[in-house]
């Protein structure tokens, strides 16, 4: 039945089960750090893995609610199991640690979030681990920069804050032929419209933080994979201790429960705004994959079933007028982060960026003038409204 069942029931349905304490119909949210063992012979049965049950919350499996969230995301990115984080980036950061040693080498996408270029560029490389960044969107490059000792490909697609988008099919099968893994970060997408792991891709990692929460109320991360890679990542999880409250995974179970409804009106928001955005004579340029202009419509149509919330564009005047926009909206919040039902704007060079120096965030293209829109799920004519008075009102040099 469950193989059955269609992307919007899985996330109704998948995981969930009545309570088998008291019968309740959503998930308890289990808010213990330990658990009471029948004897001491099960308190060691368990922590010698002989027995499968929980422990203590920071050790795999966590919580009863954490599994159930396992469960949920696992089947909805068509994976086998998974492991929440408090982060995003404390599941990047596992991944990474319990990969990759010293002599290994990672090829990252050139573009990514500024703090996974952050842990890449300065941390993994403290540890004697090799890192590029390559433009993925360019395979021959992918091809001129693996390794013999490339251990793992991370692919940002579409990516932040520039919307370029990779192959995630051809440079897993690059992967593949020279035994790397490859991790994709499907935070802007999301399995609604786009599935690594049935591209080819070994590994997915998300901020759940983003639309798998989707009200901009929590912080939170998860990886999913084989059981086998899973079942790797346990020695960091378990001592690193970078553990995604039981909360948190509530709110992620809920906030699963509507994805499909939310990313069909995030893209079709979008796309509405990105529309009105490329026919104004203000904008300088929009990058949205939906879009014929953007150079990688074409990969995009190829893997994703849909295009998604986000959206990167200039405007004439550059940053000045950029940031006359930021502060003249009324109804988008000036915020970072993205992926809430409310429309958010903000300027990824100062500031989810600024962490990359200039020169190489602008051979990247996150150039100055880049602003970023989390598009949410609000009517798309008060969204467009907003920004047409904003784009009026700000003053021209
Ligand atoms: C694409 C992407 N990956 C990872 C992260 C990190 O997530 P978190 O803020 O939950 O640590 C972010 C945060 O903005 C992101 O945009």
């Amino acid at each position: 039945m469950k193989k059955e069942m269609k992307f919007g029931t899985q996330c109704v349905h998948a995981g969930e089960k009545p309570d088998p304490l008291y019968g309740a119909h959503t998930t308890p949210i289990y808010q213990t750090s330990t658990f009471v063992f029948d004897s001491a012979e099960q308190g060691a049965a368990r922590f010698a893995g002989k027995e499968e049950g929980y422990t203590y919350m920071r050790m795999v499996p966590n919580t009863p609610t954490h599994a159930v969230l396992v469960e949920k995301i696992a089947a909805l990115e068509g994976g086998e199991t998974g492991q929440t984080f408090s982060s995003g980036m404390a599941a990047i950061t596992a991944v990474a640690l319990s990969q990759l040693e010293k002599g290994d080498h990672l090829l990252s996408t050139d573009v990514v979030y500024g703090s996974t270029y952050g842990l890449f560029s300065s941390i993994l490389t403290k540890f004697g681990i090799e890192v590029s960044f390559v433009d993925t969107s360019d395979l021959e490059k992918v091809k001129d920069n693996l390794r013999k000792n490339t251990k793992m490909v991370f692919l940002e697609t579409p990516a932040n804050p520039t919307m370029t988008v990779c192959d995630i099919a051809e440079i897993s099968k690059m992967a593949v032929k020279i035994g790397a893994l490859s991790v994709v970060d499907n935070t802007f997408a999301t399995p609604r419209f786009q599935r690594p792991l049935k591209l080819g891709g070994d590994v997915v990692v998300h901020s759940c933080t983003k639309y798998i929460g989707g009200h901009a109320d929590l912080l939170g991360g998860v990886v999913v994979g084989r059981k086998e890679f899973v079942k790797s990542m346990t020695p960091i999880v378990n001592n690193t201790g970078a553990t995604m409250g039981p909360h948190e995974a509530w709110l992620c179970i809920r906030g699963l429960k509507t994805l499909h409804l939310r990313m069909e009106k995030h893209a079709s928001n979008a796309m509405k705004v990105a529309e009105f955005l490329e026919a104004h004579p203000e904008i300088e340029w929009v990058r949205y994959p939906g879009l014929p202009s953007h150079p990688q419509h074409e990969i995009a149509k190829k893997q994703m079933s849909g295009f998604g919330g986000m959206i990167s564009f200039g405007i004439k005047g550059g940053i000045e007028a950029g940031r006359e926009l930021m502060n003249r909206v009324e109804l988008c919040a000036l915020a970072v982060s993205l992926g809430s039902v409310d429309t958010l704007i903000q300027h990824p060079t100062s500031m989810t960026h600024a962490n990359i120096l200039r020169e190489v965030r602008t051979k990247m293209g996150i150039t100055d003038d880049l602003v970023r829109l989390s598009v949410g799920i609000e009517e798309p004519e008060d969204i467009i409204a907003d920004l047409d008075q904003a784009l009026r009102t700000a003053p021209r040099s």
